[in-house]
Formats: structure tokens, C-alpha cells, sequence
């Protein structure tokens, strides 16, 4: 049974609802920042290097520190002030659940499935809920900062982390990141956003230089970042472990000092990540707190950062700012006047069921041929076969991993000796597709095979009806994919079946795309992604079309490495992969040269160089029909018709994009709208299209030259509708 009931138009509600809730921020921002004055006030020199820095409260590094009692196994502690009533900063992991650093604590949590598919709901209202469920998890289980809201754009696909993040387009990503956030701070906690910036690859993350130019890095990934900020508040920005432009994301004046903070006017702290500390002088460069400093070489922000703060006015000034930034947001979230606790009640049957929704909503239908779905459920003789289907879903590893309560249905350990072995866990959540789809086809003979054996899974294919074959790529922070096939000969397996049994249907759960060479030969194809709490019943409804997909692509399936910019990934096979990212030799240098795409990532690239995807940004089908019409827009606002021409209820997500400027090809997201219809029913749509999606970033200022600007609807970013040109003014605007 549902228990949520997502708003129609939520794309649309939403945006009509920002100013208020931006209004009602300023407000409770002005008391929090004459609160911060009045306690630093009141603070002795000591007490100043108290919130600057955090431990790992966990056995982790070369000298683990001591841990106090109040400190829970979890991702960061940062002492309080109790003489000032300033609370500790007990901070876990991540965006897709409170992370289970090992089981350390002893408990589970609820899993959303990954960014992607959260990405692919194009749901902001949905997003939002998801926030605050896990939000409400963490301070449940006594935290009050939760290291979410990754929102790093998707500038190559075989990074390792893009399951954790919210695919590779502006608009989408920053907007839902958000969303996310305020959900996830509505329960008096903090939430960070990150990692700031240009993160986009897990190979030689601690040295690799993203070099990028200030026009295409605000029209791409800093944009996502604002407009996540200007959504949703976040206490905190974590900033990255890669270089930018040569200095190190986390002491880069630039990113920090001149666009965070000067330019965004950002009140909040900048938390660096973990072992992400070049040395002290980052602090005069932006960064306001150094978290888990074990990670590092040195403790820069106690002793060091008192020493310099006694001797230089400019790191006394800077000492202030640093812990105004961090009573800020922690008076702005109230986070002392509504404390944690650990213990609270949970109610994890409600909270998977939020997850569930976001699954369902998330799934992507990428084939459909001949309508070989939804499966009817006397479908005779069903064989499943591999993925662990018989168990559960796959999830992500990394620092962001969730176990369920009652532990997983398979953890396979791949990470050796190293201490941080324990992150490396293919990791399956007891949700097990092979009962949902027995449970959805009662009468039917459903069997399975593990895929192990090709022969095997052949013989049981030719006596099958229908063949469901789940492929999985397990992929985790640390580590990037050296390509985009799957692992462990699941394409020749695939190929084989559906050689073997023209109904094969390929169920994805994979990190990000991957690319299909057995496509043609099979009936039908859904990404799940990484399906969380309840991926098993949600595939099985969707299979069955109790669910009628929804989910459309936040990110560009390419149709070869070659359409990539690095159509090899940088460094990619000259450095020992190694979790930490570091170097073994500190001579050693990367540049990921992020100009070459510019600000164009993924679709808008694609339509720069006149490729055509695998399966296009904005992608996804439907067991109905749409069709949209009337677009009528002036640049500023739009609106158009959007109709359900099938015969079953279903949601659209119609996406309006720039096409072309001035007669050049410039495509971008401006607006997109996720509709629930009845069959036959049709609404009107109205969208503000924000004005920075239209322009150019120049010198310091939003430009948008005057001429023809080129609008269509669009089923994803291939498949556009009529074009409506708009002669605009010349305009440029400051920040
Ligand atoms: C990750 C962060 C995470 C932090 C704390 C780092 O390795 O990059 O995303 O929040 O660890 O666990």
C-alpha cells in the first residue's frame, strides 16, 4: 500500500514555494548570526581552537586519537563548549542513509536507493522526503550533522562515485540536492553540501588538478552548488580532495574565499574532507574546520592555528570568522536548543517505504520492445537469473554505504589488508527481487540460476517463457571503473541468454551507464540502479506494471568511450589504485583538463559534437503515452499542455530545453515538470526559467547577449519538440 502521496506539477509547486521559504531563511539566518557574535563574545582564546577541528571516532589512521564517550562510531566528533551551551558535532555519513562505518555502532538504517535514481524521479517534493527521512535516522541515532548532499555534476561516467551523486546536469542536480537538504535540516540538523568542487573521478583524487576556466566552472558545477545552497541552506559546504586549477580544493582562495563566500555571500562553515588539509595556511585561504585531522599530517587547526593566531592579525581575524561560520550554522539549524540524543524511535517500516517510493519513481524503462512489459502474471514459466536476485540489491560502497537493520543478504569482502578494507564490501540489501516477483506472479513456475555457469543459464533459458536477467556493477568511493562493459562476463552472459530466448529482459543495477553490445537482442531493458531498502518490490512492480515507470535519465548513457572528452580516464592505469588517493610519491601530478567539455557536460557536449547517445539525458519510457503541446514562453517564463494519450495512469516528466542561441548550438536544461496523469487527462504546465541557464559567465558578471533564443519540450535531450524562438535583450547582472 502507498503511504505517500507525491503532489502532481512537483516540479512546478516547488518553485512557486522557493521565495517564501528563502524569505523565511534570512530571517532565522539574522538571529542566528547575532547569537554567533554574542557567544564568540564571550569566548577565551583556548575555547577558540575547540571547534576548528574534529576527530574519526574511529580506528582508523596511523595514530587513532583517543575517543570520549559522547563520541558515536560514525564519521567525524567535534568537542562543544558546554561553558557557552555549543553542542558537539556528532557527524555520520551520507546522502542515501546514516552509514554503518563498519557496524561499529551495532545498527541499521534505511537505504535510498543511489543519487541516480533519486536523480532520476525528477522529483523535488519526493527528494525533499526522502531528506528529511534519513535527517530524522541520523538524529534518531544522536547526530546532528549528516555529511550529505553530494552534488559533484558527472564529468566522466566511470568515476566510482557517481551513485552517490545527482547526475551530471546543473538545473537537476541543484535543485534536488536542495531539496535533500532541507528536508535533511528540517530535523534541527546540519547538513553539509559537497564536495566543493570540480571532484570528478576517484583515481589520484588527493593530487588530481581539475583545470577549469571561471566561465565554464560557474555555468557547470558551481551552479548546481548555488543553486543547492540557495535551496536549501545548508549549514555546511564540505570542500573537495582534488586540486582546482593547482591549489588544493581545500585551501583554494578562489573557491573558498572569492566564490563561496565574497561572491555567493555563503554564511556557513566550510568542513574540509577527511584528510583533505594541505597544511595551515588553508585557513586563511577559506577552509573553517579541519574534520577527522588524524587523516592528515598534522593537527593544523589547534595548536598551530592558537600559535599563529597570537603572532598575525590576519589568522586572529580569520579565528573569529572561523567559529562565527560554525556557531552560525549551528544556531541556524538549533542545533543547541533541540539537542540529540541517541535512542530515539524509528519507525523503519515507514521509512522504507519513503525509500521505496523514490525507487519506484527512480527506476528508468529503457526498452520496451513489442510491449514484452509489464509481464502479465500468469507468465508461465519465469527463469531469473544472476545479480544475487534471489537475495537483493546491490548498493554502492565507500563511506556512504547503509546496511539494513538485521545486517545484509550478501556482503562479499573485496578491500585486502588496508584499513580501510571494511569500506570495500560488495554490499546486497535484503530485498530480495526473486520473492517480489514470486509474490507477483503466484501461478507462474518461477526459477532461478545464479548466472555463473553460461551453459546453464542457456539450457534454462530455451525452456523458459520469459528469461529476467539482473546485471550488476558494483562500484564504490576510491575506485573508478576502468571502462563501462560489466563485470565479471555479464555481457557475454546476457548476450548469450538472449541469443538463447528473444523474451530476455535485462534488469541494471549499476553505478552508472554502462554500455549495452547484446541491446538489440533483447526484449526489454530497466536500470534500477542501486535500489535500497526496497529495491526488490519495487523491480518486481514495475516488471509486473503494478508501478508504470517514470524515472528518467539525469545522466548521458554514451555509445562509446570515443564520444567521451577522456575517452580514457586520467591516470587511469598509471597510478596503483589505492582508496586513499594519495600518492606514494609526492612528485607525482595529474591535470584532469575539464576545458575541453567546458561547461558542456554530458547531453549539451553531445549536441556540441553532433553525437548521438546510447540512451540521452532526459531518457525514460513509459506503459503509457504523452504528448505535450502549445509551448509558449518569453524567456522568462513558459508554458505548455501536457497530455496523457495512453491508457493507463502515469507520469511524465517533460523537460524544456535552450537549444540554440543566436543561431549556435548551446543546449541546456531551463525547466522540467514531473506530471501524474489519468489516461486522457491532460494539465497545463507553467515554469520560471532561471535566467543564469540562458547566459554566460563573464568576468565576474551573468551575460546574456542579445539575439534569438531557441526553446523546445523535449522527451529527453534527443527527442525535441517544435522549436519557439524568442528575440532577447542584451542583459548582464552581477551574482
Ligand atoms: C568522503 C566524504 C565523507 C568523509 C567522511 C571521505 O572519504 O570523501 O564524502 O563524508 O570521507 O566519511
Amino acid at each position: 500500500m502507498k503511504t505517500i502521496h507525491t503532489a502532481a506539477l512537483a516540479g512546478i509547486a516547488f518553485a512557486l514555494s522557493i521565495p517564501v521559504a528563502i524569505a523565511a531563511q534570512e530571517d532565522a539566518g539574522e538571529a542566528a548570526s547575532a547569537k554567533a557574535a554574542a557567544t564568540l563574545a564571550q569566548m577565551t582564546q583556548e575555547e577558540k581552537t575547540v571547534l576548528t577541528h574534529g576527530i574519526m571516532p574511529l580506528p582508523i589512521g596511523p595514530n587513532p586519537p583517543p575517543v570520549p564517550p559522547e563520541a558515536l562510531p560514525g564519521a567525524g566528533y567535534v568537542p562543544g563548549i558546554p561553558r557557552l551551551g555549543v553542542p558537539a558535532l556528532l557527524e555520520t555519513d551520507a546522502s542515501l542513509g546514516v552509514s554503518y562505518v563498519f557496524g561499529l555502532r551495532g545498527d541499521g538504517a534505511t537505504a535510498l536507493p543511489s543519487g541516480l535514481a533519486q536523480a532520476s524521479t525528477f522529483n523535488p517534493e519526493l527528494i525533499e522526503q526522502g531528506g528529511a527521512m534519513i535527517g530524522g535516522e541520523a538524529r534518531a541515532k544522536g547526530f546532528n550533522v549528516l555529511l550529505a548532499g553530494g552534488v559533484n555534476l558527472m564529468r566522466d561516467p566511470r568515476n566510482g562515485r557517481n551513485f552517490e551523486y545527482l547526475g551530471e546536469d546543473p538545473l537537476l542536480a541543484g535543485t534536488l540536492v536542495g531539496h535533500a537538504i532541507r528536508g535533511i535540516q528540517s530535523n534541527n540538523i546540519i547538513s553539509t553540501i559537497k564536495h566543493f568542487a570540480l571532484n570528478g573521478q576517484e583515481t589520484a583524487r588527493k593530487f588530481v588538478d581539475s583545470t577549469i576556466t571561471p566561465a565554464a566552472a560557474h555555468e557547470s558545477d558551481f551552479l548546481a552548488f548555488k543553486i543547492g545552497i540557495e535551496i536549501g541552506n545548508p549549514g555546511s559546504v564540505m570542500c573537495a580532495y582534488n586540486r582546482v586549477n593547482g591549489e588544493q580544493a581545500c585551501a583554494s582562495d578562489w573557491l573558498l574565499n572569492d566564490v563561496l563566500k565574497t561572491e555567493w555571500g555563503y554564511k556557513g562553515f566550510v568542513m574540509s574532507d577527511w584528510g583533505a588539509v594541505p597544511g595551515l595556511e588553508a585557513a586563511l585561504n577559506g577552509l573553517d574546520q579541519q574534520s577527522g585531522a588524524q587523516l592528515d599530517a598534522a593537527v593544523f587547526f589547534d595548536e598551530p592555528l592558537a600559535t599563529a593566531a597570537r603572532s598575525d592579525p590576519a589568522y586572529a581575524r580569520r579565528l573569529d570568522d572561523m567559529n562565527e561560520r560554525i556557531l552560525w550554522a549551528i544556531y541556524d539549524n538549533g542545533l543547541d536548543t533541540n539537542p540529540v540524543r541517541p535512542g530515539g524511535a524509528i519507525d523503519f517500516e515507514a521509512n522504507a517505504a519513503i525509500a521505496g517510493e523514490v525507487t519506484e519513481q527512480g527506476i528508468v524503462l529503457l526498452r520496451n520492445e513489442g510491449g514484452a512489459l509489464p509481464l502479465a502474471a500468469e507468465a508461465g514459466r519465469i527463469l531469473v537469473v544472476g545479480g544475487y536476485a534471489d537475495a537483493g540489491v546491490l548498493s554502492g560502497a565507500g563511506s556512504s554505504q547503509v546496511q539494513g537493520e538485521g545486517g545484509p543478504a550478501v556482503s562479499i569482502p573485496l578491500g585486502g589488508g588496508s584499513d580501510f578494507a571494511p569500506f570495500f564490501v560488495e554490499t546486497y540489501h535484503s530485498s530480495s527481487p526473486l520473492d517480489a516477483i514470486r509474490a507477483s506472479a503466484p501461478d507462474a513456475d518461477v526459477v532461478y540460476r545464479n548466472g555463473r555457469y553460461l551453459s546453464e543459464a542457456v539450457a534454462q533459458a530455451r525452456q523458459a517463457d520469459v528469461v529476467i536477467v539482473f546485471a550488476t556493477q558494483w562500484s564504490t568511493e576510491g575506485f573508478d571503473q576502468p571502462d563501462l562493459s560489466l563485470p565479471n562476463g555479464q555481457d557475454a552472459l546476457i548476450a548469450a541468454v538472449a541469443e538463447a530466448n528473444p523474451k530476455t529482459i535485462v534488469v541494471l543495477e549499476t553505478g552508472g551507464p554502462v554500455l549495452m553490445p547484446w541491446l538489440d537482442r533483447t526484449a526489454a531493458v530497466v536500470e534500477a540502479w542501486y535500489a535500497g531498502a526496497r529495491g526488490g518490490p519495487a523491480i518486481a512492480d514495475v516488471l509486473f506494471g503494478k508501478v508504470n515507470p517514470s524515472g528518467h535519465l539525469p545522466i548521458t548513457f554514451p555509445a562509446s568511450l570515443e564520444q567521451l572528452p577522456r575517452p580514457v580516464l586520467d591516470g587511469m592505469g598509471r597510478f596503483e589504485p589505492n582508496f586513499s588517493g594519495a600518492s606514494a610519491n609526492p612528485d607525482d601530478e595529474l591535470a584532469a583538463d575539464y576545458n575541453i567539455e567546458g561547461s558542456d557536460l554530458g547531453y549539451r557536449w553531445n549536441a556540441r559534437q553532433g553525437h548521438e547517445a546510447l540512451f540521452p539525458f532526459g531518457f525514460g519510457l513509459s506503459y503509457t503515452t504523452f504528448a505535450t503541446d502549445g509551448l509558449n514562453t518569453d524567456g522568462r517564463t513558459a508554458s505548455f499542455s501536457v497530455r496523457n494519450t495512453g491508457d493507463k495512469a502515469g507520469a511524465d516528466v517533460t523537460q524544456l530545453y535552450l537549444v540554440r542561441r543566436g543561431g549556435e548550438v548551446k543546449q541546456r536544461l531551463v525547466g522540467f515538470a514531473r506530471v501524474d496523469l489519468e489516461p486522457g487527462a491532460s494539465r497545463k504546465v507553467e515554469l520560471t526559467i532561471d535566467q543564469r541557464l540562458l547566459a554566460d559567465w563573464r568576468d565576474g558578471e551573468w551575460v546574456m547577449p542579445a539575439g534569438s533564443y531557441e526553446f523546445a519540450l523535449g522527451e529527453d535531450a534527443e527527442r525535441l519538440g517544435p522549436v519557439t524562438t524568442v528575440d532577447l535583450p542584451g542583459r548582464r547582472w552581477p551574482q
